[in-house]
């Protein structure tokens, strides 16, 4: 039998309505400038929960040991979603600028060393896809894991969001699902477990770079013919085939032994990506591009908004404010995808294809 609901039961409106009282749970005590700073805040936090359910689902997916080609839409679709939460959480804080600086400080106060470096959920979204710490060891920013954890305590709340962090950080990431999915796409038809891949690898990388070669002796000729100095446009030139070959034949980078092959993968389905099989691994990959590509605004916009309303002021948090949030725009979870797009030739200049027959679509009965 199903029961009537009305709209306010099944979102909880009752409950959900009551949350804004700030630190003595009381409307009353809270401004109109700090209810707006509350809900925002909330706003924003409803849509990372969201985009931690989407992430997992697709890491889920990616992380099996076969992964089916018709289910890579449905992956990109679940992707596409966190992509338009984050572009609309940059938009977000033009919200958050219709508070002054002055209103802000009315009520900054209250907020005591509560920061949005506590935000959890932001912090396992970083785990989940996979953010590596070392990123934020170079630039010596503090450990927002260790920082959260010993703020929480170990009582209640406090005990929920610590096992939330250490869970997130032990899962597998949509960086290791993803890097685990391209390690086994097939090169010229070749997959890892195959005789004679390594030579596979290893004369796929050749060829590329013979390409490049000579698409840069190309615009070499150019140049000179146009005055430049030839020793100098060649030294600029081969630079970018000798790092080229540096990032492609890079094994055992930070104990991937694997990296080799899923870096030539990233290129491979760049480089085909007209073939039936490589189109949606294709998507997928640009899709993840645009995902960090919004995360980075996100950042970014977070930053501009700080600037307008508090300055160049320390963190409520501690850190350096803004100082500290644009360093963090330098962030990259999926480097080698934003790397392999400065490889990239020309199509009519891609080395030719093997067993293009390989890559059609596999029909099922
Ligand atoms: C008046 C509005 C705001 C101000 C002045 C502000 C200021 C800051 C500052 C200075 C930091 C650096 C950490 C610290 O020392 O506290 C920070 C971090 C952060 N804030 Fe805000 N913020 C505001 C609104 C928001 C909103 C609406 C969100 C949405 C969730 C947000 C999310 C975050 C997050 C996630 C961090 C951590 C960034 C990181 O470490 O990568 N903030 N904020």
């Amino acid at each position: 039998m199903t029961k009537d609901i009305t709209y306010w039961q099944y979102l909880e409106l009752e409950n959900l309505l009551k949350l804004q009282g700030g630190i003595t749970g009381n409307e009353s005590d809270v401004s109109e400038d700090e209810l707006h700073f509350i809900i925002v805040h909330q706003v924003f936090e409803l849509w990372f929960k969201l985009a931690i359910r989407e992430l997992r689902l697709a890491r889920d997916i990616l992380g099996q040991p076969k992964v089916e080609e018709d289910i890579i839409p449905f992956v990109v679709h679940h992707i596409k979603r966190v992509n338009t939460i984050l572009q609309l959480a940059s938009h977000h804080f033009e919200l958050m600028e219709t508070l002054t600086p002055q209103d802000f400080l009315n009520f900054r106060g209250k907020l005591g060393t509560a920061s949005g470096f506590q935000s959890f959920q932001l912090r396992e979204m970083e785990f989940i896809l996979g953010l590596d710490q070392k990123q934020r060891d170079a630039q010596g920013h503090p450990n927002p894991a260790r920082y959260i954890t010993a703020t929480a305590g170990t009582e209640g709340f406090g005990a929920e969001i610590r096992e939330r962090i250490t869970n997130a950080q032990q899962e597998t990431t949509l960086r290791d699902a993803l890097h685990e999915w391209l390690y086994r796409t097939p090169i010229h038809g070749s997959g890892p477990l195959d005789d004679g891949d390594d030579e596979v690898i290893s004369s796929f990388i050749q060829d590329y770079l013979d390409q490049m070669a000579k698409v840069n002796q190309h615009q070499i000729d150019m140049l000179v013919a146009a005055g430049g100095n030839e020793e100098q446009i060649k030294k600029q030139f081969d630079v970018t085939v000798t790092n080229a070959s540096d990032f492609l034949n890079a094994t055992d980078v930070d104990g991937d032994p694997k990296l080799r092959r899923t870096r030539v993968a990233i290129l491979f389905i760049e480089s085909y990506r007209k073939l039936p099989l490589l189109a949606f691994p294709r998507l997928l990959l640009d899709t993840i591009v645009e995902m960090e590509e919004y995360m980075t605004e996100f950042r970014f916009q977070h930053a501009r908004m700080v600037e307008r309303i508090i300055g160049r002021r320390v963190g409520t948090g501690g850190s350096a404010g803004v100082d500290y949030l644009d360093q963090t725009t330098k962030y990259r979870t999926f480097p080698e995808l934003w790397a392999v797009r400065t490889l990239l030739l020309p199509p009519s200049d891609v080395p030719p294809l093997k067993n293009a027959e390989f890559y059609s679509f596999s029909t099922k009965t």
